[in-house]
């Protein structure tokens, strides 16, 4: 998989974040079983948050609750297919009584490498939106309502760098993903703006995890996904204050162009 870095761009901030920094938060993490999302909850739950985990495979979701509660961390986990809006719906019933204050979208899933725009099936397009961009929407709309009204959150899509249109987000190929994660870049910018940018207390950013070592990154990737996460859990645990920047695309801390 192509990946664009951004050398010159700078980190935000370089601390390494405080112990227990989200003791008493919960964070709701979607593809949470493996990869970059699995690496961001145990992170989360190292600096002391509640982890719920959300996954479709249940035999995976169990073997990721068993290695964080093996790390001691507190979590639970609901085996849920993220492309049914019916599934979500039911799910946010379920925890429609847990403060949820950390939101994460990581699940994703990548196209056929034959997704050249005219050669995609309909079937093929509506597979990788309905994870990439439409389950994000749906997790939006069920659990962020309580932060706004809480005025605290933070909700963090995971992208790639294959949905920036000043990278390799327009250059052909793979269509039906990099359109849904352009499309999940604009899904941030927009809420964010609608909540005030970051100024009532909800948080809203998307983060490019650079190329990682997971099923989908392949073995040969040059990041780990602890690499990955690291800058998803920054966002999740960094201080707030007046000047505190969100509503972004951010690689490695940095904000970088869209
Ligand atoms: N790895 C990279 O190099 C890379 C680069 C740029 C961006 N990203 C983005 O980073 C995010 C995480 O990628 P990753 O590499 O960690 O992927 P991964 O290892 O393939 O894991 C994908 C996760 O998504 C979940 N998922 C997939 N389809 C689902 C469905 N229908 N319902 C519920 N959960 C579903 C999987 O759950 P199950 O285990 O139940 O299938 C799994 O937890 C994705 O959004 C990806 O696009 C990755």
């Amino acid at each position: 998989m192509a990946e664009i870095h951004n050398p010159g761009a700078v980190a935000e901030d370089t601390a390494v974040l405080a112990e227990n920094s989200l003791l008493g938060k919960t964070a709701l993490i979607t593809g949470g079983s493996r990869g970059i999302g699995f690496a961001a909850a145990k992170q989360m739950g190292e600096l002391g948050a509640k982890i719920i985990l959300v996954a479709q495979d249940p035999s995976r979701l169990e073997k990721a609750l068993e290695e964080l509660e093996k790390n001691s961390l507190v979590s639970q986990g609901y085996a849920v297919d993220l492309a049914s809006a019916e599934a979500i719906a039911a799910l946010a019933e379920k925890l429609k009584d847990t403060e949820i204050n950390i939101l994460v979208n990581s699940a994703g899933v990548m196209s056929e490498k034959t997704a050249k725009t005219l050669r995609t099936e309909n079937a093929e397009w509506h597979r990788v939106l309905d994870i990439n961009l439409n389950a994000p929407f749906f997790m939006v709309k069920h659990f962020v309502p309580q932060m706004v009204e809480r005025r605290e959150g933070r909700i963090i899509n995971v992208s790639a760098c294959l949905g920036r249109f000043s990278g390799p987000g327009t250059s052909g190929g793979l269509a039906p993903y990099r359109i849904a994660k352009a499309g999940l870049n604009a899904l941030t910018k927009n809420l964010s703006a609608e909540l005030g940018s970051g100024k009532r207390g909800v948080l809203v950013d998307v983060v490019c995890p650079g190329h990682c070592q997971t099923d989908m990154g392949g073995p040969s990737a040059p990041r780990t996904a602890a690499e990955g996460a690291e800058t998803i859990t920054w966002l999740a645990a960094r201080e707030v204050n007046e000047t505190t920047k969100s509503g972004h695309l951010w690689e490695d801390r940095a904000i970088v162009p869209w």
